[in-house]
């Protein structure tokens, strides 16, 4: 198998320790860095990390291909843990409402928001959807992100978010093995207006559908919106059962705007991930530090709705596992750049860099199901973010600057 050696990178973000902390209680030294870093890896893994100095001599005598890399620095893949990139139209009318004094659930309940977003995506053919999806994937592999979790939600009947299940799984092939897709199901996104309660909507298009592509094994996780006027701990807990007799891993939006328990819903059922959590109180944060469900916290939500951000510092300081991530979508946070959001958030949630950088790479990579890449240790798959200047520090301070290579 072809070997390769990247050389001389003018820094490396191991996250080596991180890795072996689980993520968890990070100081600024887990980063990792190495100075004047080489790797050495082939198609599966990386088989060796650390100073170009003691790079070992039999990586050198046989002549593999060697990458001058000096200039440049490397961290693990950076993963977008959570959008919802496949959508028609926008929104951006609701967005200037908002700043005018609507709030989100003023708009939704006046039939704007998401079922706003269903009829724009309605609108659109089979290959309209998946070239517009194309197109969004390209803009957000530009920032330097390589895996991108999609969820379907905006179809909203079982036709459409059958479509839409489909086309993320073509989209995947297409993609790949450059940009790793996680293909995830979020048709509980909204209720309808021709159903009427959440419970007849699970029960007609939500679980069938469920089974249907649960057949067809083309489902990563599952993820359902818990909350007042969407969807109930019921309904919760009918998906994550019907979910897990797939063997599908699930997800949650919990605790948006109303402290619904969804954190301690998601510790209990073993969910790669609650996301959200604005108004998670002590007692979720608890039952999230005592689990493996990673808190994925979505920053630019907070400051496209003008809300207060989720207390990141209490979770971190009680041992739970927390990523970012951007859930670009067109209603709460029309942004895709994630390295962008993160250097944003970092202050107001008071990260330190090695709790920055582990948020969008190893424990982003943990929220998705990854547990084999997000720092660069031997013995993990070689996926990495380089970025063409020679300080990691540069990265976050410039905000957004693109120094995606
Ligand atoms: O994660 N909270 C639910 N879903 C999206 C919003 C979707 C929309 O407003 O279109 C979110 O913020
Ligand atoms: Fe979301």
């Amino acid at each position: 198998m072809t070997i390769k050696i990247f050389r001389n990178f003018s820094e490396i973000a191991t996250l080596a320790n991180a890795f072996h902390k689980d993520g968890r209680r990070l100081n600024p030294e887990d980063l990792g860095l190495i100075k004047n870093g080489s790797i050495v890896f082939n198609h599966d893994s990386i088989l060796w990390v650390g100073e170009d100095r003691h790079l070992p001599e039999e990586f050198l005598e046989k002549g593999h291909p060697e990458i001058d890399v000096t200039g440049k620095v490397c961290v693990p893949e950076i993963v977008d843990s959570h959008t919802h990139l496949i959508f028609g139209g926008d929104r951006a009318h609701e967005y200037t409402m908002r700043q005018n004094g609507a709030s989100y659930e003023d708009i939704a309940s006046a039939g704007g928001g998401i079922l706003n977003s269903m009829l724009g995506t309605q609108n659109l053919s089979r290959t309209e959807l998946l070239k517009l999806a194309q197109l969004r994937v390209k803009n957000i592999r530009a920032y330097g992100v390589g895996t991108i979790e999609i969820k379907s939600g905006y179809g909203l009947t079982f036709e459409k978010e059958y479509e839409l299940s489909r086309i993320i799984h073509d989209l995947k092939n297409i993609v790949r093995p450059e940009i790793q897709i996680i293909n995830t199901f979020m048709a509980a996104h909204a209720v309808p207006k021709n159903f009427s309660n959440s419970y007849e909507y699970m029960k007609d298009v939500v679980l069938p559908l469920l089974d249907k592509l649960g057949e067809e094994q083309i489902l990563d996780c599952v993820d359902i919106f818990h909350e007042k006027n969407y969807f109930s701990t019921d309904d919760v807990i009918s998906l994550f059962e019907r979910a897990q007799r797939w063997n599908i891993k699930v997800k949650i939006h919990a605790d948006e705007f109303n402290d619904n328990k969804g954190a301690i819903l998601a510790a209990k059922y073993g969910a790669l991930s609650a996301d959200h959590l604005l108004q998670t109180s002590e007692d979720g944060i608890l039952a999230l530090a005592n689990s493996n469900t990673v808190a994925t916290l979505l920053p630019g939500t907070g400051f496209f709705l003008g809300k207060a951000q989720a207390n990141a510092r209490a979770m971190l300081d009680a041992g739970v596992k927390v990523a970012m991530a951007s859930d670009y979508n067109p209603g709460s946070c029309h942004c895709d750049n994630l390295i962008l959001l993160a250097s944003i958030a970092a202050p107001q949630y008071k990260l330190n860099l090695a709790e920055l950088w582990c948020g969008i790479t190893l424990n982003a990579a943990h929220a998705v199901g990854l547990k084999n890449q997000g720092a660069i240790i031997a013995g993990l798959k070689p996926r990495f973010s380089v970025f063409n200047t020679d300080a990691i520090d540069r990265i976050t301070y410039n905000w957004g600057k693109n120094f995606a290579n």
